[in-house]
């Protein structure tokens, strides 16, 4: 029996081990590309460790991609197993229910079982973080917060996790509205961990959402150190960088991040796509040519559309296929999405591909074929419900966008401007250049029609 460095009993009984778990649980907190390490060396001294098994099928299952679930399936299997033949604490077997709870289609499941674990050992930053991810998934911002600030007071200075916690906290304020605190919870996070990447990046976030892409890259330029040790999420960090160039008008520096960091090694994870995805397409909405960009994520993308894992992953790779004009594999995706939405009932995740992944979808497509009046009545329907997406606010506002500027160019001026008025509440009443720019271009459409005597779209 091991301590762990949050002082709570493990049933490993190496001290290797017990290191190597401890380095496990930092690095998943610092999204640390070296994480799968640290995991595989505790699996390999202690196989018998049922959270080492479990922690890593639900690695698996965030990753959102299909072939990964039979891996995740053989993870719980092996933990189920040592909870059989060996003696788990009750904590550990918590991780095994709720990677249980996600392969039955129940990630919702997976947030209980970490949140009974905080319950009772609060400073369980494994539980924590894992809470708060599937939580980022599933779109849950304000269960995102109200975990992480039951969770604050237990977290003293002696707590390693101490940092990544308010880091986490600094995201959910964010992603609930509450720029200034958030602001103050990164800063005070990234203090005390200093390779806090997500803490680092919720302040980015701040910068995004109260329209201050100057401060914003104020804040990011001279901290690459608090990222550069991260996995695929350095790439996000730098598309966070690069909606701010776009934002201050820089496009040749946009695309040298976009070709140096965002898409430099062509990946498939979705995240990876989704940050090309979106960049690429916000580019071309203010009518910037993107070259043969999109070819590359619409072959990697050609080959997930029978995914059906994540409606986020999905909608970026229907965005792939309309930017390098897969019509095909278009089809495919659309078709599966519709079948999808019969099975409703069967899983959380299907639930989102009928609402809102279906008419979102459908409003994609239509928007690709310069259909802009389906895609506007497409997108505003899934709008109310575009939250259940998941992912944060920064990365639906693509689909915000694509919405506003399909009621422009369908003729609803009216509805567009009530979007743009809404997403300036959101961004505590500023004005990005994106919203500058179409409010202005609403008042022109305006005056064009007074001209000619004509009436807006019906
Ligand atoms: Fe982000």
């Amino acid at each position: 029996m091991r301590i762990d460095q949050f002082g709570y009993e493990t049933s490993l009984s190496s001290p290797e081990a017990a290191l190597a778990w401890d380095r496990t649980v930092l690095a998943f907190l610092a999204h640390a590309a070296a994480t799968p390490d640290h995991l595989g060396k505790v699996l390999s001294l202690e196989p018998g460790f049922a959270v080492g098994h479990a922690v890593k099928g639900l690695f698996c299952m965030m990753l959102g991609r299909s072939e990964m679930v039979e891996t995740a399936r053989a993870a719980h299997e092996a933990a189920q197993l040592c909870v059989r033949e060996g003696a788990p604490l009750p904590r550990e077997t918590g991780y095994v229910r709720a990677l249980g709870a996600w392969l039955e289609g129940r990630p919702s499941g997976t947030v209980r079982e970490m949140e009974a674990i905080l319950t009772r050992w609060p400073e369980d930053a494994l539980a924590m973080k894992i809470s708060h991810a599937t939580r980022f998934i599933l779109g849950d911002n304000k269960g995102m917060r109200a975990s992480v600030e039951a969770l604050l007071p237990a977290y003293d200075a002696r707590n390693p996790a101490r940092g990544y916690l308010f880091g986490c906290h600094a995201f959910a304020l964010e992603e609930t509205g509450e720029y200034g605190r958030a602001e103050t919870a990164g800063r005070m996070g990234l203090s005390l961990a200093a390779d806090d990447a997500w803490g680092l990046h919720a302040v980015a976030h701040v910068f995004d959402m109260t329209c201050d892409s100057r401060a914003g890259l104020g804040w990011l330029e001279g901290r690459e150190a608090a990222w550069s040790h991260c996995n695929n999420f350095r790439y996000h960090v730098w598309w966070h960088k690069a909606l701010m160039h776009l934002d201050q008008g820089e496009i040749d520096a946009v695309f040298h991040l976009y070709d140096t960091e965002v898409r430099r090694d062509h990946t498939d994870d979705f995240r990876d796509i989704s940050n090309g995805a979106s960049l690429l397409m916000r580019l071309e909405l203010e009518g910037i040519d993107v070259g043969d960009r999109w070819e590359e994520m619409a072959e990697i993308s050609e080959r997930r559309t029978g995914d059906a894992c994540l409606i986020f992953a999905d909608l970026h790779y229907l965005l792939a296929l309309i930017g390098g004009g897969h019509q095909s594999a278009i089809k495919q995706l659309l078709a599966r999405l519709h079948d999808d939405a019969k099975r409703v009932g069967s899983c959380e995740m299907m639930a989102r591909m009928a609402n809102p992944g279906r008419s979102a979808a459908m409003g994609l497509e239509a928007f690709g074929s310069g259909d802009y009046k389906t895609a506007f009545l497409n997108l505003s329907r899934a709008r109310h419900s575009m939250q259940l997406v998941g992912g944060s606010h920064a990365q639906r506002d693509l689909f915000e966008r694509l919405t506003i500027d399909a009621g422009i160019k369908g003729g609803f001026l009216d509805e567009a401007e009530t979007i743009l008025k809404e997403r300036s509440v959101r961004r505590a009443g500023g004005l990005d250049r994106y919203a500058s720019t179409r409010l202005d271009l609403i008042a022109e459409t305006r005056g064009g029609w007074a001209e000619a005597g004509r009436l807006p779209a019906e």
